[in-house]
């Protein structure tokens, strides 16, 4: 597990009879020579002792006792800069619920609410507590703010029941952030661009033809993106949108704007297509305003197809290149049609015709077609979890 080595762990351990398994976890850590902190929960503290933990971990070990008032040798705050990640091993049902209702109880819940890091929780209780509509609904929330998941397993629970939600064995926790640190350091090596948002084609110099999009998807798949290491461009048409800073964000208007941009951008390892580009624009744009007149006949003319462009260039082909379909009717067809069209690897297209999908919602339900003739049903999300499932799988094709 090469990629743990000088990574920062703050491993939290909240209080469950597989707390002692997190001993383990941070021996494993330490071979791999990882820098722990800890933090032990209050009711942690019944079945581990923060002796144990500091003597594994050489690293010191922060409760509650730790005063958050009065903190001067590390604050909660920089308590959780310090680390790469956050794992929480093992995670209870109460964190779970305190962690999505964003309380700031203990030291524990503060440092999480206060990071800017990637959590990962290692869920383990009771399979009737696992399987509870409200924990359920707790996950889900978590999941959409992006915390990464680990487990639970299947099996015999201390309690003597069987059922999911034991805790994830040590050595499967650690390989699975070692592959976190795996992906992250393969793809900052890669550059992804991607459109977003709706394009103003000019009629004079203040009315435009535009089309119908919030940029939502688009800005969710580059924060995707970056959030998975890869150096990210975002080219935006209008939107009211905002963006982490890391990420590369080039605004633009029209269509051939965003065009120039995009070859102003060339090469990149992946490109991913959303916006809503203009088909047409005015073929003779007006230098001042048109006055009011009874009739009123525009010209138009087919815009240049940014994504055809992309995907059928000779020598800065992307090595993956992904459009969207925004259909009303026929999605299949029309997907598949545009997928062969366009010589795209990808399309992932949505129906518009659905009020509670699509444009201006939270909300996304997309179906990926590939180049393969597979297809695959992303079921109804919140956009930002739509987007970290894309990402997954462009990470899969990609490495
Ligand atoms: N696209 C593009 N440049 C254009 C038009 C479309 O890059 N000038 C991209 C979109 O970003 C999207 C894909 O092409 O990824 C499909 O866009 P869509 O508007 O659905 O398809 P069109 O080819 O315009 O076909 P139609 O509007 O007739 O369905």
């Amino acid at each position: 597990m090469e990629n743990l080595k000088d990574k920062r762990i703050l491993l939290i351990i909240c209080g469950g009879i597989s707390a002692y398994k997190s001993l383990e976890l941070i021996r494993i850590f330490k071979k791999n020579n990882c820098k722990i902190r800890t933090i032990l929960t209050k009711s942690s503290k019944e079945f581990i002792t923060p002796l144990s933990v500091a003597s594994l971990s050489q690293g010191k070990v922060y409760d509650d006792l730790f005063d958050v008032e009065n903190e001067t040798e590390m604050d909660h705050i920089t308590l959780s800069r310090w680390a790469d990640i956050i794992l929480i091993n093992p995670t209870t049902a109460n964190t779970i619920s305190k962690l999505a209702k964003g309380t700031s109880e203990d030291l524990a819940s503060t440092v999480v609410l206060a990071s800017n890091k990637p959590i990962f929780l290692v869920p383990a209780m009771n399979v009737r507590m696992w399987e509870h509509p409200s924990t359920k609904e707790n996950l889900k929330i978590l999941k959409r703010y992006s915390y990464k998941i680990i487990g639970p397993e299947t099996g015999q629970m201390a309690c003597g029941e069987y059922g999911e939600g034991r805790v994830t064995e040590p050595l499967k926790v650690a390989e699975k952030i070692d592959e976190y640190f795996s992906n992250l350091k393969k793809n900052r090596r890669l550059k992804a661009l991607v459109t977003a948002g709706p394009t103003n084609e000019y009629i004079d110099p203040v009315r435009f033809i535009s089309n119908k999009s919030s940029g939502k998807q688009g800005y969710e798949i580059a924060k995707s993106l970056y959030k998975n290491g890869y150096q990210t461009t975002l080219i935006s048409g209008p939107t009211n949108l905002e963006i982490d800073e890391n990420i590369n964000l080039i605004k633009v208007e029209t269509a051939e704007e965003m065009f120039n941009e995009t070859q102003r951008n060339l090469p990149v390892d992946v490109a991913i297509f959303s916006a809503a580009v203009g088909d047409f624009k005015i073929k003779k744009r007006l230098g001042v305003k048109i006055k009011k007149q009874d009739e009123l006949v525009l010209k138009l003319e087919k815009n240049i197809d940014i994504l055809d462009y992309v995907s059928k260039h000779n020598s800065m082909r992307p090595r993956l290149v992904i459009g969207f379909a925004a259909e009303t009717n026929d999605i299949e067809k029309n997907s598949l049609d545009k997928l062969n069209k366009k010589n795209c690897d990808w399309i992932i297209a949505n129906d518009v015709s659905k009020k509670e999908i699509g444009f201006s919602s939270d909300q996304n339900e997309v179906t990926i077609y590939y180049k393969d003739n597979k297809k695959e049903k992303l079921t109804k999300k919140n956009k930002s979890l739509i987007s970290d499932e894309i990402i997954n799988r462009v990470n899969n094709f990609i490495n």
